[in-house]
């Protein structure tokens, strides 16, 4: 979308802090802006729960308090996976190399943006969103928009030339990933990355494979054909990289991780993760099921609910060591391409 109808409801604490109080015709159109954008809080409520109103109907998922502790669990349980770290790409801390733009695409409750915004105190940080749901008080380098990534993405400088561009769980959000990453390599500087952390939402045991009729693999069956019919598809996960090096990108890594479902692991730090990561599935199952098979798969909310029943139970079974993949893809723009 272009930047003259999108939403901006929070300024950086920069803008807030500034002395000039001059009627500027900026500063026209950013309160006319947020006139305009009162209507992005007016959440769709829909089986108990609430749903984004910008571009409503769009993202199958809710955006409520339920949905915010989920996500701030499973960037938890990332910062352990990820040993601390909150990107993989090579980004430089040598404050003449580090990065000066930052973007993050669907950034939910904005954490990893904050605390990128802490550790890139030089860079400015962009959060985007369907939903005006991240905190008002954020470091001064950060700001957050309501966007719609599968629109045209916005103009302006702070939209092109950018370091770096992240992703993480953004999963059912795109049309169409190679576009994403095609848009991304776009407003890229050369030599810049972009970095994908996201679920292949299946279920895996490296005893025996997992059968298609546990209910487990099966909800993760249904998720991924909703998914589809909504035309949010999910299935592109494992096939990221070759999409990075379809869009031009260079030096393309990969890293799979396989994240236990349940205590089912010897050590301790797995068998945490794996207790965690157990919790975030049961807490994310009505929140993703009941849009996506309302509306896509035609079951009635008791068949939701039934089959959550069973999706819950297969969940403490220790027996199949099942695990889940969790991809690190990140790429880098060629300086001459
Ligand atoms: C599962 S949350 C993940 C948030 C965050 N990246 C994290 O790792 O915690 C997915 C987010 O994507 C947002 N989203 C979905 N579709 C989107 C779109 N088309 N454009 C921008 N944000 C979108 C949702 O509103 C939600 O906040």
């Amino acid at each position: 979308m272009s930047s003259s109808n999108s939403p901006s409801y929070a300024q950086s604490q920069g803008d807030a802090d500034s002395d000039k109080f001059e009627f500027t015709f900026e500063f026209y159109l950013d309160s006319r802006r947020r006139i305009e954008s009162d209507s992005i809080f007016e959440y769709h409520k829909e089986y108990g729960r609430t749903y984004h109103a910008y571009r409503a109907g769009s993202y199958h998922v809710p955006n409520d308090v339920i949905e915010h502790e989920r996500q701030e669990n499973q960037y938890e349980l990332v910062k352990i996976l990820l040993d601390g770290r909150l990107y993989l790409a090579p980004l430089s801390k040598d404050p003449a190399k580090a990065p000066r733009k930052i973007l993050d695409l669907a950034t939910g409750t904005g954490r990893w943006a904050i605390e990128m915004a802490d550790a890139f105190p030089h860079a400015q940080v962009i959060g985007t969103d369907l939903s005006p749901v991240q905190p008002e008080l954020v470091p001064p380098n950060l700001r957050f928009e309501i966007d719609d990534g599968n629109d045209e993405w916005q103009e302006g400088p702070d939209w092109h030339d950018i370091d770096y561009i992240h992703f993480r769980f953004t999963v059912v959000s795109w049309a169409d990933w190679g576009r994403m990453l095609r848009v991304a390599f776009e407003r890229l500087r050369p030599g810049g990355y972009v970095e994908m952390q996201e679920p292949d939402c299946d279920v895996f045991s490296d005893n025996a494979e997992i059968p298609a009729s546990n209910p487990l693999k099966a909800w993760f069956c249904d998720l991924r054909a909703a998914a589809a019919m909504a035309g949010r598809p999910i299935d592109a996960v494992p096939n990221l990289k070759q999409l990075f090096i379809e869009a031009g990108f260079v030096d393309v890594q990969e890293k799979v991780y396989k994240i236990p479902v349940g205590d089912w692991p010897r050590g301790r730090r797995l068998k945490k993760m794996g207790r965690l990561w157990r919790q975030n599935i049961a807490d994310g199952l009505p929140g993703f099921s009941y849009a996506l098979w309302d509306k896509w798969l035609y079951r009635t909310r008791e068949q939701i609910e039934v089959q959550l029943v069973e999706v819950r139970q297969a969940l403490m079974e220790k027996k199949s060591r099942a695990y889940e993949r969790f991809y690190v893809v990140y790429g880098r723009k060629p300086e001459v391409y």
